[in-house]
């Protein structure tokens, strides 16, 4: 799906955190979003990806426009995107095995299904048997992989990843 901003605008205040921002990103591709800290990207990953609004510009995916949703088109489209935040946003209260259901909870997957997607992508992201850990006991790099299966838990057609591999090592990436 090809994703499109028509001269995105976010402003904070005074700050102008992203500015006449416009862009096509073709179906299909790994596009990668580089800037100093502070540029704006995940500001922008915000609005691409409908958690916040634009004050002006324009959000497509495919033909649809998708900054001016109402809550039950929203939550109609989320369904279709993941995404990984550059600090990782998982539930405290939940255990390794729990946060990767969440989303498929939401989708209200079968009890059965769900096991079996969250083993498959405990394994995924290499941390088999790992699933009954408590989020606190887990290391900055296993606590990203586990944000990475959440986000792919429901097979999204579109991912969003905000420095997603930013705690891991190389060949872990
Ligand atoms: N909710 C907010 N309220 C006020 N200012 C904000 C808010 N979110 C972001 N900002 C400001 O907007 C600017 C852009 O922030 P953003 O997080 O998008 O940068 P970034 O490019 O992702 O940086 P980094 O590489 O450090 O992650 C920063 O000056 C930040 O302080
Ligand atoms: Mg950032």
């Amino acid at each position: 799906m090809e994703i499109k901003l028509k001269n995105l605008r976010r402003v904070y205040g005074d700050l102008h955190a992203v500015e006449d921002v416009s862009l096509n990103i073709p179906s299909n591709t790994v596009y990668g979003i580089i800037g100093r800290s502070g540029a704006g990207k995940s500001t922008l990953v915000r609005l691409i990806s409908m958690l916040e609004k634009p004050d002006q510009g324009e959000v497509y995916y495919g033909d649809k426009r998708v900054d001016n949703l109402s809550k039950a088109e929203l939550i109609q489209e989320r369904r279709k995107i993941g995404m990984i935040f550059q600090n990782f946003n998982l539930f405290s209260s939940r255990t390794a095995a729990e946060n990767i259901a969440y989303p498929m909870e939401i989708c209200k997957m079968d009890k059965v299904a769900i096991k079996k997607r969250v083993e498959e992508l405990l394994e995924l992201v290499d941390l088999s048997g790992r699933g009954d850990a408590p989020i606190s006991t887990l290391s900055g790099g296993q606590k990203q992989r586990i944000a990475i299966a959440r986000a792919l838990a429901i097979q999204p057609d579109i991912l969003f990843c905000d420095e997603a591999t930013s705690a891991l090592d190389p060949q872990t990436t």
